[in-house]
């Protein structure tokens, strides 16, 4: 598989584990709910989202600065390289002023993409948009992270109908690239465009409307001898095409056109019409057979079996789909001036493009994530949807900026979502390395246990438990020494036991004869 490489990137391929890591500190809250605005770099938002957050986020949209050279995005990551260390700070600029901009693109999206990638579910996607002055770097990095088999698809979005980007090409389009966590990923199949369904029969209640928009024998694309066979019904026999003559010299092998055939078999057509799939009608060319098309309901046969098969009519998304005005920026504009009244923010994405994310990729209860927030366009589609089918989605935003709050976290508020806002709060260690003195004892278990086993610390009523996973209990002793007093209240039984203390003065027969891993804190405390 070729592999992009990029001047730094061996600087930033591990950079994600040496982001430090913070926690989040809660500043106010609109309504009750487990919705999050963040305020803060999402390098260092994303890591701080990782104890609770790791494989459960179902779906994640991002539209990051596309690098145009036009939007004044500042490349700021603490990566430890005099190369790096140069560009810091500076604002990323047009090609000719800086011929490192892409680099620098590549080395502020690479590991925000790995700790994008950690967040997901094994069900879930990543939806990315991106235009041609990234897309095919983009394309290069994520087939390394995501891995180029969890590929999904890259879709065309129309983002306005005129305009031109040179005296010769009008550049309307921009991309969006999808890709799967794994081969568990779980989308929806999108409901069939239910326009021109509008009869109904006494068949409603399970089978929904249905329109008649086809005769048996109306576009046969390839002559078939089976097919061709006369039709019996009340007495009256019917011929494909009408004309018992040309069916005869068909079957003689004297009629050209061989274009007429039923689409059913016989037995398809004889369980359709016992089961009110079939309408003959008199028209002004003489009578008709057509089939009945169901929002609800199709015949399908199973070991030569036909049966009613009640399910939703669902149609394959084309990459065309985002081509309609509806996903175009225009409307983005509007649906933004809908709510502040004025221009607020220069380039938001439409909420009908991250409806349709969420539609094909949540389920009522999952959780979204966007790490570049932007004017909160992902919030206001999840608060739509919800409204739409009772869902509960849930979602998380990150925001860099300082209209974090006058912007995002507003427009939220203003179209009815609840959330908690959050800043980016203490480090989890100094700079010495040691754990930060402000940071609560809850938080820290939390930490610990979750680097540990990936489950959740739930307060006990034994002080120093982080909880047992898997038969291994595991016990944080800040400020003590591992010995016989300190084994002597442990009160919970496990196969084997994993325990944090500063020091540790037994021997290593010792530990072995209990089934006790030593931890050194806090040399020893993992690092997500
Ligand atoms: C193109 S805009 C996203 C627009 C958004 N989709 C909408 O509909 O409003 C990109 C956003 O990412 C934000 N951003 C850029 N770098 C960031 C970072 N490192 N952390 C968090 N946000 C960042 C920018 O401030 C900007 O608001």
């Amino acid at each position: 598989m070729p592999v992009l490489d990029w001047l730094g990137k061996d600087k930033v391929i591990n950079h994600h584990l040496d982001v430090p890591f913070r926690f989040l500190d809660k500043k106010f809250s609109v309504g009750a709910s487990e919705n999050k605005i963040i305020h803060g770099d999402n390098l260092l938002a994303l890591k701080s989202l990782l104890p609770e957050f790791a494989g459960r986020v179902k779906c994640i949209y991002i539209d990051p600065p596309y690098n145009t050279g036009n939007e004044n995005w500042i490349y700021n990551d603490a990566v430890n390289d005099p190369q790096i260390r140069r560009w810091l700070g500076q604002v990323v600029g047009k090609e000719g002023e800086d011929l490192t901009r892409h680099d620098k693109w590549l080395c502020m999206m690479y590991p925000r993409l790995r700790l994008l990638q950690k967040l997901l579910s094994d069900d879930g996607a990543i939806f990315i948009s991106i235009d041609d002055n990234e897309q095919a770097n983009l394309k290069l990095i994520c087939d390394e992270i995501f891995g180029a088999q969890n590929f999904l698809i890259q879709m065309t979005r129309v983002t306005k109908r005129s305009g031109k980007s040179t005296e010769i090409f009008a550049k309307n389009d921009d991309s969006l690239l999808v890709y799967a966590k794994s081969a568990k990923c779980k989308l929806n199949p999108f409901r069939h465009n239910d326009a021109g369904f509008k009869f109904r029969d006494e068949f409603f209640e399970q089978r929904g409307l249905y329109k008649l928009n086809q005769t048996l024998d109306y576009d046969s694309l390839q002559y078939s001898d089976s097919l061709d066979y006369p039709l019996t019904i009340d007495g009256v026999t019917y011929y494909a095409g009408s004309s018992e003559e040309n069916f005869l010299k068909r079957k003689a092998g004297e009629h050209k056109r061989a274009d007429w055939a039923w689409r059913w078999s016989q037995e398809k057509f004889n369980f359709g019409y016992a089961n009110d799939f079939i309408v003959v009608k008199k028209t002004r060319n003489g009578t008709r057979i057509y089939t009945k098309t169901y929002q609800r309901a199709t015949i399908d046969v199973a070991d030569g079996n036909y049966f009613i098969k009640y399910s939703e009519r669902t149609a394959p998304v084309s990459s065309l789909a985002l081509t309609a005005n509806e996903f175009s920026n225009d409307n983005a504009t509007k649906d933004l001036t809908s709510i502040f009244a004025e221009k607020v923010f220069d380039y938001p994405k439409p909420v009908a493009l991250i409806e349709f994310i969420l539609q094909l990729a949540t389920d009522k209860d999952s959780i979204v994530l966007d790490s570049f927030a932007g004017s909160g366009t992902t919030a206001h589609a999840v608060i739509n949807l919800n409204a739409q089918d009772g869902g509960n989605r849930k979602f998380i935003l990150i925001e860099l900026n300082d209209y974090a709050e006058t912007i995002t976290a507003k427009r939220v508020e203003l179209v009815g979502g609840e959330f908690d806002f959050y800043e980016l709060g203490a480090e989890l260690f100094d700079a010495d390395g040691f754990i930060n003195a402000e940071i609560p004892r809850e938080k820290i278990f939390d930490y610990v246990y979750f680097a540990e086993t990936q489950k959740h610390y739930e307060p006990t009523d034994e002080k120093f438990l982080l909880g047992v996973d898997e038969d291994t209990a595991y016990y944080f002793f800040d400020d003590a020494e591992l010995n016989f007093d300190l084994l002597a209240k442990i009160r919970t039984r496990a196969n084997s036991y994993v325990i944090y203390a500063e020091n540790c003065t037994l021997a290593e027969s010792e530990l072995n004869d209990f089934h006790i891993t030593f931890k050194k804190i806090p040399r020893d405390i993992p690092r997500l």
